[in-house]
């Protein structure tokens, strides 16, 4: 019998997408199946996961979930794996993003919103709404970041499953957000009141939803095993440093994974030349119709790398940081080619150093698959300097594509790239740069070494031969988050 699991999240590809949560949650499903997990995943009905549903089938009605009409529709994720989609109009159908309104402000009813994604994830996997076996009850709940992290605060405190409650899992992608309401709140979440407390819901005097999930799961997971060490300190617990450290062996640090289907330069059909480790001299179609793209100058005497950013633009990344040294970027003969949208004072002072460089620097605003893919495929490096990263994908897809990623030294950055030092050059297992102090000097420190490294062709090439023999599959991770639910179901 294989364990039957619900994972829930507010985003998953193909059909939600806002970052990194959206590609683990739609990779899950594929990656637990060789090890006898069938994963069904739960969303919220958004407009655009509803318009991709063929032939839903509603499989439960409740009159008021955390005090709105709901129904729950069955469909699938991919083609393939199993979709639930909390049907919800009142809270879900809008215009504007998944969390935001069109002006860019957190909705204010977001509490409602996923409360009740939550309650319906308790009440699924406890079997309170099981009717002639359909939708099935699950082994356990798997849910993902703030926005999930109810269901164990429900199924704990108020699970209205026949069967009993089920074992939890809760995985931090980013502890900085968190879900935080006003305790006027409480009242309405149909939670008793001890639920109300330390162990429970209460933080600083309100409701947190992820506190709600870290203490009330029974496993804790986060996507990388720095960041898991890192959590445990005040520099980036985000204030849940004490809860982390008092949950102890609970808390597990499971590395993230790519999905090879999507991700593989030899087989990308985004790419104008496919190519593989033995193949690398294709890339350079790739980089002449990149630069194209981006109006840069082929023939401009330059001669340093063609960098790219692919990424939010906030401080998280450390794009606050890349307008400051995109002079001394320029200045050793290198490029920029960014794709990113997010904190407008930072667009704009990428703008404005675009505009000193015509010719060098590229700037895209606003979100591009196909564009992110190109851009792997014909860059020579993707920089990362993020002032913290749970785990980070695209320096994976970076490794994968030969695109040497160059990054700050945290979190899931750490734990995947290996510093082109010359030990590690010596010992033939550099795949990338990476660099302390996301300021200035660390920044522009690490460009001019990377610019160092690009005029050694040779070496360069061997670097990029490490990266892209790297295994960053969802092979061992697979493997991991399934035994972590074996033995939460023994
Ligand atoms: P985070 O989730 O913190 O933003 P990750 O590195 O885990 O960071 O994941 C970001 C994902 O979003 C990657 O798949 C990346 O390629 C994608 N992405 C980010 N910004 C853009 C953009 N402007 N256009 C296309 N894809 C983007
Ligand atoms: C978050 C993190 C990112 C991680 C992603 C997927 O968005 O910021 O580091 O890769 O989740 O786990």
């Amino acid at each position: 019998m294989p364990l039957k699991v619900l994972s829930v999240a507010s985003e998953a590809v193909p059909l939600v997408k806002t970052g990194g949560l959206a590609d683990v949650v739609g990779a899950l499903p594929g990656a637990l199946a060789p090890h006898g997990v069938e994963t069904t995943t739960l969303l919220p009905g958004y407009p655009a996961v509803l318009a991709a549903l063929r032939r839903p089938r509603a499989v439960h009605g409740w009159d008021s979930l955390v005090g709105t009409p709901a129904r729950l529709l069955a469909g699938t994720l991919d083609g393939h794996h199993p979709l639930l989609v909390l049907d919800a109009p009142a809270l879900y159908a809008r215009e504007g993003a998944p969390y935001t309104d069109s002006a860019g402000r957190d909705w204010g009813d977001n509490w409602q919103r996923f409360a009740a994604l939550g309650r319906a994830a308790a009440d699924i996997a406890g079997g309170a709404i099981l009717k002639r076996g359909k939708p099935q009850p699950f082994d356990l709940v798997h849910a993902h970041d703030w926005q999930a992290a109810m269901a164990p605060a429900y199924l704990r405190f108020a699970p209205h499953g026949a069967d009993g409650r089920r074992p939890s899992v809760v995985t931090i992608h980013n502890m900085a957000f968190q879900g935080w309401s006003g305790a006027e709140v409480f009242p309405q979440l149909g939670l008793p009141a001890e639920a109300f407390a330390i162990d429970g819901v209460e933080y600083h005097g309100g409701v947190g939803m992820l506190k709600a999930g870290l203490a009330c799961a029974d496993a804790v997971t986060t996507v990388s095993p720095t960041y898991a060490r890192e959590i445990r300190s005040a520099a980036f617990g985000m204030g849940l440093e004490g809860l982390i450290v008092a949950r102890g062996d609970a808390v597990h640090g499971i590395l993230n994974g790519i999905d090879a289907d999507v991700w593989n330069p030899s087989a990308d059909n985004e790419l104008p030349a496919r190519y593989g480790h033995r193949t690398l001299e294709r890339r350079r179609a790739n980089k002449r119709l990149l630069e194209a793209e981006f109006g840069l100058d082929p023939d401009d005497g330059a001669d340093g790398p063609l960098f790219i950013a692919v990424t939010r633009l906030t401080w998280q990344k450390g794009m606050d940081v890349l307008p400051e040294v995109i002079d001394h970027l320029v200045g050793i003969g290198g490029k920029l080619a960014l794709l990113g949208s997010g904190d407008a004072g930072i667009e704009r002072a990428l703008m404005q150093a675009a505009a000193r460089h015509p010719g060098r620097i590229g700037i895209r605003i606003g979100y591009d698959e196909a564009l992110s893919h190109r851009m792997q495929g014909g860059g020579d490096a993707i920089l990362i300097p993020s002032r913290f990263e749970p785990c980070g994908l695209t320096q994976l897809y970076g490794l994968a594509y030969g695109c040497l990623p160059v990054v700050a030294r945290t979190g899931g950055l750490a734990d995947t790239v290996i510093d082109a030092n010359p030990a590690a050059l010596a010992a033939g297992c550099a795949t990338g740069v990476q660099f302390d102090g996301v300021d200035y000097d660390g920044l522009a420190a690490a460009l001019t070494r990377t610019a160092a490294l690009y005029r050694q062709p040779e070496v360069w090439e061997r670097v990029q031969k490490n990266a892209m023999k790297c295994d960053f599959s969802w092979k061992a991770s697979g493997k991991a988050y399934a035994d972590l639910y074996a033995a939460l179901t023994a």
